[in-house]
């Protein structure tokens, strides 16, 4: 869809089902079979030499996925260990679907068996119906060592719905998580899965709706949606055929204190390459001649002081503040005459330092900025921790979104882009993008997209996705380790030119 794919709390996966069985009408244990049905033909495909599986139930609806998935493959003369944790005191409890899909999978000869730490996995791939979507608190007990023990089996794992462990709605592992391959989730992926640690554990992530209709979606909607190739279509059409290069803004960066001079060359180069008509570079003055003669097409402007950068900033369509900058009189001096003017902001790295420092003019609420916060500037922003951040990114998001206005993107596995009423989530990058520079690199495209015109949400979140597919695609190509930042350049011009690509 245009928006992307929506994302579901755990709370809205189960009105999602309860609107398919009340008011479609679909029985729920057929819906179990179109998941278990869905699960062993990811199992086919992913794994088509493997003929022996283990299968893991715990005691709720997630392990009754897991025997639909055991009888299945017995049929096709699989060899089956189906386990359930627990034995016969979990037998007992299962209720609802989870409980016909017990009796189901009997029938069909299936050889439920409780779970015994001795016993070796007889299976060379282990389908995990451990704990879904139903997770409550740290796992515990048993639960938690059966987690640790699959984990160090070496096995690859197929999750059903997520992995066991991983909290549904904030990708926190909740004591210990099984470290999957592939997670096939089902009638709405959960906001977990694609941030924090959820993209650790899931693996590779597919989905399947199990064909329930538009109207129960409809009826329960989300305010959290994947950024997907249409908002690129969407945002990055063909250019003005008159266009001149006022046509396209002009962006200044403002930083590069001391011995940074490389922050204000990798930002202001990524927004000449993202597209800005103009770009400029306001630092120290004994960076000038470096950046002149590495970029004749940058401008480069030496201050020693706030009361120099004041008649500059009128030429700025859209100042990104932040690269390098440092934290002293020079660079609060800078930050402060930035903010008391209009114009567009992307604040990033020392800028949003200063901020949390409370060095800006009160108050510091804005809506015409972008920040560009990691974890910990998030922490610092929040006057919180990183545990904390990280514990609920969309919480964190939304709170610092709240308290400062604007758009707030909150970088890491699976970046955030918040704007208040709605949160987007980038699936994209690698941890070849773990190096120094790359925030650099993404405060100089989103600056030039909003220079070219684009609304603040989409700039942030067309810019966090060309930046981590780009550095996907250099991934693939020459691996994750060795990754510059400013490798990636290159390939997000050709990814901002959808035409090309
Ligand atoms: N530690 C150990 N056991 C726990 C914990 C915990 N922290 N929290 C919950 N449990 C137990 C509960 O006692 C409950 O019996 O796990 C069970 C919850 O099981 P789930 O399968 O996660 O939840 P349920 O709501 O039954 O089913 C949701 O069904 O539609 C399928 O796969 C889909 O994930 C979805 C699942």
């Amino acid at each position: 869809p245009e928006n992307g794919l929506g994302l579901y709390s755990a709370e809205q996966t189960r009105q999602l089902d309860r609107s398919a069985i009340q008011d479609q009408g679909i029985d729920g244990f057929e819906l179990m079979k179109r998941a278990g049905r869905a699960a062993y033909r990811a199992l086919r495909q992913h794994w088509p030499d493997v003929r022996r599986l283990t299968l893991i139930s715990g005691s709720g609806n997630n392990g009754g996925d897991a025997l639909v998935v055991a009888a299945m493959a017995l049929e096709q003369q699989f060899q089956v260990q189906m386990l359930l944790l627990g034995g016969e005191q979990t037998r007992q409890k299962l209720r609802g679907e989870a409980r016909q899909a017990l009796e189901w999978a009997e029938r069909r000869g299936v050889e439920v068996r409780a779970y015994d730490p001795e016993e070796d996995f007889s299976g060379e791939l282990i389908v995990d119906g451990l704990l879904g979507t139903g997770l409550s608190g740290e796992v515990r007990g048993d639960y938690r060592s059966l987690i640790e023990r699959i984990n160090a089996s070496g096995l690859p794992v197929l999750a059903l719905d997520i992995p066991s462990g991983l909290c549904a709605d904030t990708g926190a592992e909740l004591g210990a998580a099984i470290r999957a391959q592939l997670t096939i989730s089902f009638i709405g992926i959960n906001t977990g899965l694609l941030t924090h640690q959820g993209p650790a554990c899931c693996g590779k992530v597919l989905f399947d709706s199990l064909s329930v209709p538009d109207e129960v979606y409809q009826a329960i909607p989300t305010g959290i949606r994947v950024i997907g190739p249409s908002l690129l279509s969407r945002c990055l059409g063909p250019r003005d055929r008159t266009a001149h290069k006022g046509s396209f803004g002009h962006v200044m960066v403002v930083g590069g204190d001391h011995g940074m001079a490389g922050a204000v060359l990798m930002s202001s180069e990524a927004a000449l390459r993202s597209g800005s008509g103009l770009v400029s570079v306001v630092t120290r003055p004994e960076h000038v001649a470096l950046c002149t003669g590495h970029r004749p097409e940058v401008m480069t402007h030496g201050v020693d002081s706030g009361q120099d950068l004041e008649p500059l900033i009128e030429r700025a369509s859209v100042i990104a503040i932040g690269p390098g900058l440092g934290k002293n009189a020079w660079s609060g001096q800078l930050l402060r005459v930035v903010q008391a003017q209009q114009v567009s902001l992307v604040v990033d790295a020392d800028g949003l330092n200063l901020l949390a420092e409370g060095q800006l003019i009160e108050p510091v609420r804005r809506d015409n900025w972008v920040l560009t916060p990691h974890p910990g500037e998030a922490a610092r922003l929040l006057g919180c921790t990183v545990a904390e951040i990280q514990a609920d990114r969309f919480s964190a998001v939304k709170q610092i979104q709240q308290r400062y206005g604007g758009v707030v993107v909150l970088k890491g596995a699976g970046t955030l882009v918040c704007d208040g009423a709605r949160i987007r989530l980038c699936s994209r990058g690698n941890p070849g993008m773990a190096s120094g520079g790359m925030g650099d690199v993404l405060s100089g495209v989103v600056a030039a997209l909003l220079a070219q015109g684009l609304d603040a949400f989409d700039a942030a979140s067309v810019a966090v996705e060309v930046h981590g597919r780009a550095a996907d695609l250099l991934a693939a190509k020459a691996g994750e380790r060795g990754l510059a930042a400013t490798d990636l350049i290159a390939p997000i011009r050709w990814l901002l030119n959808p035409s090309l690509a």
